[in-house]
């Protein structure tokens, strides 16, 4: 049993792990107490003294200076208990040191060109792709890699984690070395027909993607009665037609592809009804003088939803083209689309023909898109007049400050009439925790303007500056 003891103490020194300078010479004491002349007491000193031989070199192993373990991680330890140093190059390369001391690997390998990478991997789930109007919906995404991915969700291509359009619920999971990240996109009252949702993992040493499509169950149901084709030459035919759905807004008839009204040939008699959330829609169309040609006719009944409204914003984004129709009404809704676009000048009747000279205030940068981990530099402009106006950067409402990676620097120039002042905001080393909405303020005695500017991830990792937004 002693020699077991001594054998296991051993193992551990040469596998770096701490062991009593004390402890180790008591182990060899007791040693010498073991009868030598037996076989296994020769063997067990002998492979003892071997092994103590090669702690000693080990300690003397010249570690070239490319080897050795990532420090921001504790997970070395766990790769060699796991024996994993030998699984994957990434794995000998960000634990060399504790690899090359447990002789799990080569002192000189390919893992000291640094160049192995620890791939990611991703997958998003959900329980159901189909989903009933207004379901809470939970996708998941789990994305695993070195160093920890951060997460970035997509919603028809369109990122929407740094506008914070639905909760996310992220959580790291760990894992050895390569460490799992589970983000959950909760969507309540889902109601869209459906949805591209893409999540994107990324770190320093690159990205993945996964997607799911969501869609709404296909509740609008049309039923024409009756179902075979009238044959007999009657002077009246009926047609039925029963549409039931969330959104069933209409009931249109079509004789082939034309449409049919209410006229002396054709009389449509429609009755509504709500039940259960759902509106049903009870249309009768009566053909009023049969002919035989209507016979092998065919007859379509269709029932259309009502689509969603738009967000002002966005319309007046999508629609940009409406500025260059000068209607008034475009100029005082969509204002700020119409100026951007250049058909309105910045200065102008639409302003309002005050007196004061305007508070103006605009972002800048000298690049839109700017790389994972690079830096970006946002200026903003204003212009106002009396005094100098004060300018400060927030994000979430509240005032940025100077911090490791946020630098902000106030330069002015003021003539008898105008005051110019810039704040310039310079994010280093940007990550996605730097992405959102900001907000450059200006104040003066005359009122107080806002600018904003969205910073969004896109699906190649790098970090769109949309200042249109
Ligand atoms: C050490 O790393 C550098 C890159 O950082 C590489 O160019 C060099 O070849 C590496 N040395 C060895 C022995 O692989
Ligand atoms: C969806 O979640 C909300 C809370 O976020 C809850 O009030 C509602 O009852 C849920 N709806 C369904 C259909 O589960
Ligand atoms: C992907 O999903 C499967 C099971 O659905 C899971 O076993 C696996 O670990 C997941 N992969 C990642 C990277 O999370
Ligand atoms: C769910 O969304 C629809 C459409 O956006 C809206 O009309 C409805 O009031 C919402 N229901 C709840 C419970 O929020
Ligand atoms: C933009 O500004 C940042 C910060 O001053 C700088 O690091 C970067 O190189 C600039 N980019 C370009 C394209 O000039």
């Amino acid at each position: 049993m002693l020699v077991v003891a001594v054998f296991l103490t051993a193992m551990l020194a040469v596998a770096g792990e701490d062991v009593e300078a004390v402890e180790a010479v008591e182990a060899v004491d007791a040693f010498e107490v073991l009868d030598p002349s037996t076989l296994v007491g020769q063997l067990t000193v002998l492979q003892l003294k071997e092994l103590i031989a090669e702690t000693m070199a080990q300690a003397l192993v010249p570690l070239h200076h490319n080897c050795t373990d990532y420090s921001e991680t504790g997970d070395c330890g766990l790769v060699v208990e796991n024996g994993l140093c030998g699984a994957e190059e990434f794995y000998a390369r960000y634990c060399c040191r504790s690899c090359t001391l447990a002789k799990q690997i080569p002192t000189y390998g390919p893992h000291l060109s640094l160049t192995a990478k620890a791939p990611i991997s991703i997958n998003v789930t959900t329980d159901l792709v189909k989903y009933p109007r207004g379901s809470n919906v939970t996708i998941t995404c789990e994305a695993t890699g070195y160093p920890t991915p951060e997460v970035v969700w997509f919603r028809n291509y369109n990122e929407i984690s740094s506008i914070g359009e639905y909760e996310e619920d992220t959580e790291v999971l760990g894992g050895i070395l390569l460490k799992t990240i589970r983000s959950n996109l909760i969507i309540d009252n889902y109601s869209v027909d459906y949805s591209h949702f893409q999540c994107m993992a990324i770190n320093s040493e690159g990205l993945a993607k996964s997607s799911i499509t969501i869609y709404i169950e296909d509740e609008l149901s049309v039923v024409l009665l009756p179902e075979v084709p009238i044959m007999e030459a009657k002077n009246e035919v009926v047609l039925d037609c029963v549409a039931t759905g969330a959104d069933v807004n209409e009931v249109i008839w079509f004789r082939e592809v034309e449409l049919i009204h209410n006229s002396n040939e054709y009389r449509i008699i429609e009755r509504r009804s709500f039940e259960d959330g759902l509106t049903k829609i009870h249309s009768k169309l009566t053909i009023l003088r049969h002919k035989t040609e209507d016979s092998g006719s065919l007859f379509t009944c269709s029932a259309i939803d009502r689509k969603g409204g738009n967000k002002e914003k966005k319309a007046c984004y999508e629609e940009s083209h409406r500025c260059e129709f000068k209607q008034e009404y475009i100029y005082r809704y969509c204002c700020k689309t119409c100026t951007l676009m250049g058909v309105l000048p910045t200065y102008g009747p639409h302003l309002r023909g005050d007196a004061e000279a305007p508070l103006e205030v605009s972002i800048q940068t000298n690049s839109t898109v700017v790389p994972y981990g690079g830096d970006a530099e946002l200026v903003c402009m204003t212009s106002g007049f009396p005094g100098r106006q004060s300018v400060m950067w927030l994000k979430k409402d509240e005032l940025i400050r100077e911090s490791n990676n946020i630098h902000i620097k106030h330069n002015s120039a003021c003539s008898p009439l105008l005051c110019e002042v810039s704040a310039s905001l310079l994010i280093k080393g940007i990550k996605i925790s730097d992405t959102g909405k900001y907000i450059c303020r200006t104040s003066n005695v005359v009122g107080m303007k806002d600018a904003l500017v969205l910073l969004r991830s896109m699906e190649d990792g790098e970090i769109y500056i949309d200042i249109d937004y």
